[in-house]
């Protein structure tokens, strides 16, 4: 598996690339502790870097080496940040091996340029630096399983998610292991990338499945059709090629199909890409409700390739404006003003965190439900006659209007919303929706649980809103 999901993130790189620095930032993403190699070697030697490099190189890799050791076999996950010779120990390399390792890219000038007067042991003379630098590359080749040259390409690199215009081309190499591949995809799909898919896939394809396109594929008979038709075994991997009624049911098929085999998600819609495609959850709808039964079932990759969103209809993009700027108020920054590439990186790097933070949603992911408790109140009411990206873009505006009587959010933030996502109240039928919304999956003794925003970028989970408070929100959305 491509993450680092139950072990620890280990970051490698050459003096100067910022591994502690962003490793600290990283670990304060994903809520782990954060450890500097260095500092622990001077911990566990009482003894500064410098002293042992005078008492010969030798002194102080060897400390390095126990320390490393230590640091990798403790049990609880972190963020460890190794000193750039570190990976030159072959019992270091091979501790590395049960970890996620990513090399913190930096090009030769910019490491010079960042390290020539910090006195360390070996940036004092240029020339051997740059020696240095080409005799360390290979040695990092052997040990990573993903490079990143900032905090979200780290973050994303521990979820195993890889965001790269172009990737698509590339998908045999980023599938991993060595097994054979089924590929699912809908019909829709099918027909404008199967082609391109079969070819990227190349030698692994061992099947290929079509799937009706949309919710029709998340019934129990879709899937029963893949576990009988899947031609992967325990070794082998689904990949899952499409938008997240595709990613949701093969990621189920594929947890559940032989007691669980490897899945890829290469997702081809903004909802996919910036949400439904990475963080492990999975399901179908049954008789009683959407995604009422499903499976955690992390990815063994993500693979986004922005490029694929060319295609997208202009409603099916409108759907994921809704997320990503759910998204964006989580985050506190305005992301849908970017460029898609940017803005579907950013988007993927926060819902990556949030997961690894909470992989099996027992707490903190829950925020990722903003504006959903009312969305899928008027879905559930309109009996799923409504789309999912409008119900939610609805539910925003409560969830905001909300924010802004009981935490005093700036009303701005809501015209904002407004004006992008220009939703329209539903004609569904008032009571269906009160009562959807005490259903809801996550309410709490029939009190409906919200997410709400103290500011952009700060949320807050609460079942205190006094119901009446939280009609008059529901109502506004709906007409007649
Ligand atoms: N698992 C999760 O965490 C999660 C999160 C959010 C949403 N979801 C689920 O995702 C589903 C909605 O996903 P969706 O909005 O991606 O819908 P979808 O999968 O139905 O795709 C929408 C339509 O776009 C077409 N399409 C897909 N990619 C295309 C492309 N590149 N070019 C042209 N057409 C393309 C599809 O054929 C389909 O007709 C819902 O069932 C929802 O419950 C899951």
């Amino acid at each position: 598996m491509a993450t680092a999901l139950g072990r620890h993130l280990a970051l490698v790189g050459f003096m100067g690339a910022g591994k502690t620095t962003k490793g600290r930032e990283v670990a304060a993403r994903l809520g782990r502790p954060f450890v500097d190699l260095d500092r622990e070697v001077e911990a566990q030697s009482g003894t500064s870097i410098e002293v042992m490099f005078a008492h010969g190189e030798q002194v102080f890799r060897d400390a390095e080496e126990r320390a490393a050791a230590k640091v990798l076999r403790a049990p609880e996950p972190a963020v460890v940040a190794l000193g750039g010779g570190a990976v030159l120990s072959a019992a270091t390399r091979a501790e590395l091996e049960r970890h996620l390792t990513v090399l913190v890219d930096i090009d030769v000038d910019a490491a010079w340029e960042r390290v020539r007067k910090s006195g360390r042991p070996l940036a004092r003379n240029e020339r051997e630096f740059r020696m240095l630098y080409e005799a360390r590359r290979p040695v990092y080749e052997q040990v990573v399983d993903a490079r990143a040259a900032d905090v979200d390409g780290i973050v994303l690199a521990a979820g195993g998610v890889h965001v790269e215009t172009g990737a698509f081309a590339q998908l045999a190499a980023l599938v991993p292991g060595e097994g054979r591949v089924s590929l699912v995809t809908d019909r829709h799909v099918a027909g404008i990338y199967g082609a391109e898919a079969q070819l990227a896939i190349g030698g692994r394809l061992a099947s290929e499945h079509e799937l009706p396109s949309g919710e029709e594929a998340k019934r129990l008979a879709v899937a029963a059709r893949l576990w009988d038709e899947l031609a992967v075994d325990r070794t082998g991997t689904v990949v899952a090629l499409g938008g997240g009624c595709v990613t949701d049911v093969a990621g189920f098929a594929a947890a559940t199909h032989l007691r669980g085999v490897a899945w890829v998600a290469v997702p081809t819609t903004l909802v996919g890409q910036v949400d439904a495609a990475i963080g492990g959850k999975t399901g179908l709808d049954t008789g009683t409700g959407k995604n009422r039964v499903g499976a955690f079932h992390w990815p063994a990759r993500t693979v986004i390739d922005p490029g694929l969103l060319q295609t997208l209809p202009a409603e099916e993009r409108r759907a994921g404006m809704a997320e990503l700027v759910k998204t964006g108020l989580l985050a506190g920054e305005a992301l849908w003003e970017l460029p898609d590439a940017e803005l579907v990186r950013r988007a993927a790097a926060f819902k990556t965190a949030v997961c690894l933070r909470d992989p099996t949603e027992q707490g903190e992911r829950a925020i990722l439900n903003l504006g959903h408790t009312f969305g899928h109140a008027l879905e559930a009411a309109s009996g799923y006659e409504i789309r999912h990206g409008d119900a939610v873009a609805l539910g925003l505006t409560a969830a905001l209007e909300l924010s802004e009587r009981r935490y005093g959010l700036d009303p701005d933030w809501r015209a904002r919303v407004r004006e992008l996502l220009d939703p329209q109240p539903v004609a569904v039928d008032r009571d269906a929706a009160r009562g959807a919304l005490v259903r809801d999956k996550k309410a709490v003794d029939g009190r409906p649980r919200l997410v709400l925003l103290e500011a952009p970028g700060r949320p807050v989970v609460t079942d205190e809103v006094p119901l009446d408070e939280v009609h008059a929100a529901l109502d506004a959305l709906v007409t007649g």
